[in-house]
């Protein structure tokens, strides 16, 4: 089974009380139990942190490379801000979906700009906790390719 790290950044602890208009009523748990269960239905362990601190998310990253195939990240409102993020996705090598609960496109200017998008194979956004099993769904679309491509590494 391939395994995967699903990072979420500040914050977001505190979903289903923060802002539920804009987030829902969903809590980060039960988010977390939906979408492992759904990554599990299509062959993926999904291990998940959350940290509210840039420097821990780097250091996961950093440690995804040791046995991860692949990241969801929602690096909430560090997206917009941390170049260090970006460099520690590009550093890493691993195929990595941002997801954002909102659409961060139909709100403020300062969350249009995403320092993380050009580093991610793709973006998913505005779907809500949905988003979640979108990117695992996306990263199990990715991983399968990749499987196909190198014969060699299937075990993996
Ligand atoms: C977010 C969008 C960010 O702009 C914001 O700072 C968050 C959450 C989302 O999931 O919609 O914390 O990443």
């Amino acid at each position: 089974m391939r395994s995967v790290l699903l990072l979420n950044g500040p914050n977001l602890n505190l979903l289903g009380e923060r802002e539920p208009a804009i987030y829902g009523s969903e809590t980060l748990e039960s988010i977390i139990r939906r979408a492992a269960e759904f990554a599990q239905s299509l062959g993926i362990e999904l291990r998940h942190l959350q940290s509210n601190h840039e420097g821990a998310l780097i250091d996961a990253l950093h440690e995804a490379r040791g046995w991860a195939a692949g990241v969801i990240l929602n690096a909430g409102a560090y997206t917009h801000t941390s170049v260090a993020l970006r460099d520690a996705i590009r550093a890493i090598g691993l195929p990595t979906i941002e997801v954002h609960l909102s659409n961060i496109y139909a709100r403020e200017p300062f969350r249009h700009t995403s320092l993380i998008a050009p580093v991610c194979v793709g973006s998913i956004c505005g779907f809500g906790a949905n988003g979640y099993l979108l990117a695992v769904q996306a990263l199990a679309w990715i991983l399968a390719v990749k499987n196909a491509e190198n014969p060699s590494r299937r075990s993996e």
